[in-house]
């Protein structure tokens, strides 16, 4: 037996959700299909459990995507206050932590207990645990297999995410839909994502060292923590960065950010004290140590030549390290890339050449800074398909 609904929609994870909601409350009826057996588990292990749900800054400049102006108009139609006052309708308590990053009191259980509710509420048909099979076109919308059941609908909304973190249910299905109806699809990457060096040791000794570093590529630079790893690098600044790197890139660390090392080193000419304890007043001692190792002797800083102050100086504001790739999938955040934005409609997440199809969240070429950016787009462009489907 084929049964009918107006809306179905697959993925039950942040956009997901979001879409059934929006959707079903203006009276469509939804079908909400996720092959997981539990319940958003991206949003469960969120923010470190505690979901970094919104940004108070987010705006198009804190997303990457081939048209950096496509996300404008979900987030200005479904904004940062609206989801503020979703959550508070909920009493759910929250507290910003830096950088206008809004994180829950207690848990991100929260946040899916939320969302769970807004489509209870407007009566979204759940089945979860259903892998999807075949979808194809039909006269009025689509048909689809979904367990040991085909639906068809109207319309469809694709929330399937992106590749990160495959253990806990992520897979390419979005893109796969986008290329069987003929949408193009921006080559996808991890980001988010602790990068690595080659050969692994090279940084080995520093590892667990954080350093507050200034790091940059190209117009990206981003002030905060970077973590030295058995691997590589890591630490906020970094997975900022990884987001815009592409191998082969070199990035550039300013190791003093707000200092002129040159001034600094001038002050101390004369002095007896040698470089790399005169460096540990500003860095870690282990970095400090092994940083001035790698550029000259060590000396007093009084035996030094103006020459060589001056290189280790330019090395402290821009030191350029070529990381040979990143962790990858298993442990990135996001997903960069995904459906081309050309081929949607930036006002109703539809594809233009496909009535009734849509594309939300972490699947669509827009990636979100670290810090409550990807959540925000999940829960705008997942609104905005609601209401259009
Ligand atoms: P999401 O991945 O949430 O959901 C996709 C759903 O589709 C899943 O339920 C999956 O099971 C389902 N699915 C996939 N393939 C399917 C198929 N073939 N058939 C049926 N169902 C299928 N962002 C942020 O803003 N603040 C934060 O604090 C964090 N923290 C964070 C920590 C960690 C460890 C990770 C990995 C990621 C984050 N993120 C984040 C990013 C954020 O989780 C992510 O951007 C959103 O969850 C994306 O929402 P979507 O709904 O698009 O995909």
């Amino acid at each position: 037996m084929v049964r009918s609904i107006d809306v179905a929609v697959i993925g039950a994870g942040a956009a997901g959700m979001m879409a059934a909601a929006s959707a079903a409350q203006r009276g469509c009826g939804v079908v909400l299909i996720d092959h997981a057996e539990r319940l958003a588990e991206k949003i469960r292990i969120s923010g470190g459990g505690r979901c970094n749900f919104t940004n108070l800054q987010a705006r198009a400049e804190c997303y990457l995507s081939r048209n950096p102006h496509f996300c404008k108009s979900a987030l200005a139609q479904y904004t940062v206050r609206d989801f503020l006052d979703l959550v508070e309708s909920y009493r759910i308590g929250y507290h910003e932590k830096k950088l206008g990053q809004l994180f829950c009191d207690e848990g991100s259980q929260q946040i899916i207990d939320l969302l769970k509710s807004e489509c209870d509420k407007a009566g979204v048909v759940w089945r979860m645990a259903t892998p999807v099979g075949a979808i194809e076109q039909v006269e009025h919308g689509f048909r689809l297999a979904a367990g040991n059941e085909v639906w068809d609908c109207r319309s469809l909304i694709i929330a399937t995410g992106g590749l990160s973190i495959p253990p806990i249910g992520a897979t390419g299905f979005g893109y796969d839909l986008a290329r069987q109806f003929g949408l193009p699809i921006v080559p996808t990457a991890p980001a988010l994502v602790p990068l690595t060096f080659e050969p692994k040791d090279l940084y080995a000794d520093l590892s667990g060292v954080s350093i507050d570093c200034e790091v940059s590529l190209g117009h990206a630079s981003f002030r905060e923590n970077v973590l030295f790893t058995h691997k590589g690098v890591s630490g906020p600044a970094i997975l900022q960065i990884s987001s815009y790197w592409s191998p082969g890139q070199a990035l550039s660390l300013d190791l003093l950010p707000g200092r002129d090392a040159r001034a600094l080193f001038a002050e101390a000419a004369r002095s007896e004290v040698l470089l790399p304890n005169l460096l540990a007043e500003w860095l870690p001692k282990r970095f400090a140590q092994a940083f001035c190792a790698a550029q000259l002797d060590i000396r007093p800083m009084k035996q030094y030549l103006p020459r060589e102050l001056e290189l280790v100086a330019s090395r402290l504001h821009d030191w350029r390290v070529i990381p040979s790739g990143t962790v990858g999938y298993k442990k990135a955040e996001v997903t960069r890339g995904g459906v081309d934005t050309a081929a949607l409609s930036s006002k109703t997440m539809a594809a233009k050449s496909v009535p009734g199809l849509f594309f939300v969240g972490e699947v669509v070429d827009v990636t979100g800074w670290l810090g409550g950016y990807n959540f925000q787009w999940a829960w705008s462009s997942g609104w905005v398909a609601g209401q259009n489907a």
